[in-house]
């Protein structure tokens, strides 16, 4: 008998960049089903991959993300000239783009959606979950002061428990956020359903649905400890 455990988004075969159809899924949730992430994921869960392989594939896997995630971003008209004459473009207008990594995983994305958005402001939450409880405990907030006028992304690899991401989406608010997007690269329903009862205006944008929590809040099949991976620590 073949044991391979199937990621549940995998299994279902999500359409590249749709909400899955299970009921128990909320709309808010889009699992990023391009065939490159898909690829990028499977190294990245690989219990082989050296921590530099791992920043890049964490890095890569973002800008393919964000390039899902900005999708709705607002264009306006502007006039350009070729070298042969003038003509019609688009650029990107609207709300300001602001990502905010979640310390501190949450910083192995930002350098590759920066790449995409050189002219996105970094704020920055941070939060560790108390080994315990699996309860986030809060110990730094920066984001630009003119909150509201803003687009915000918040950045973390992992969505596990759901604390650590719902709470940092109520702080953002509580400074005046009120367009908020969540990009991880692996979630868990639980923490999928606790961040959409939480905010169910934040679209939450995944890699991958997997299939569960482990006893001590670690995703199934999951990559293991995502900050630790990042950063080669244990
Ligand atoms: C990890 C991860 C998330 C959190 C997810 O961080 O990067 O922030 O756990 O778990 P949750 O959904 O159950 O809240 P961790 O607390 O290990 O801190 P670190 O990034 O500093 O390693
Ligand atoms: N945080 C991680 O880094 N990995 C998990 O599987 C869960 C929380």
């Amino acid at each position: 008998m073949d044991t391979t455990s199937t990621p549940d988004a995998v299994a279902q075969g999500h359409a590249h960049g749709s909400a899955p159809t299970n009921a128990d899924t909320p709309a808010s949730l889009v699992v990023v089903r391009h065939p490159l992430v898909q690829h990028k994921l499977a190294l990245l869960r690989d219990r082989r991959t050296p921590t530099k392989i791992f920043k890049e594939l964490v890095d890569e896997i973002a800008m393919l993300m964000a390039y899902e995630a900005t999708a709705d971003l607002a264009l306006a008209e502007v006039s350009v000239e070729t070298p042969l004459e003038r003509t019609v473009g688009h650029e990107v207008s609207g709300k300001k783009l602001t990502l905010v990594p979640i310390l501190r995983a949450g910083l192995g994305m930002v350098e590759g959606i920066l790449r995409l958005v050189p002219a996105a402001r970094v704020g920055h939450i941070g939060l560790y979950r108390d080994h315990d409880t699996l309860e986030p405990v809060d110990y730094y907030f920066k984001v630009p002061g003119d909150a509201a006028e803003r687009d915000f992304f918040v950045l973390d690899p992992m969505l596990a428990t759901g604390g650590s991401a719902a709470s940092a989406v109520t702080s953002l608010k509580r400074a005046g956020a009120t367009r908020i997007k969540f990009l991880c690269l692996v979630a868990a329903p639980v923490g999928v359903r606790r961040l959409a009862e939480a905010h169910p205006d934040v679209t939450i944008y995944c890699a991958s649905l997997d299939r569960e929590l482990n006893p001590q809040g670690y995703i199934l099949p999951g990559l293991g400890d995502a900050g630790d991976r990042l950063f080669g620590t244990r």
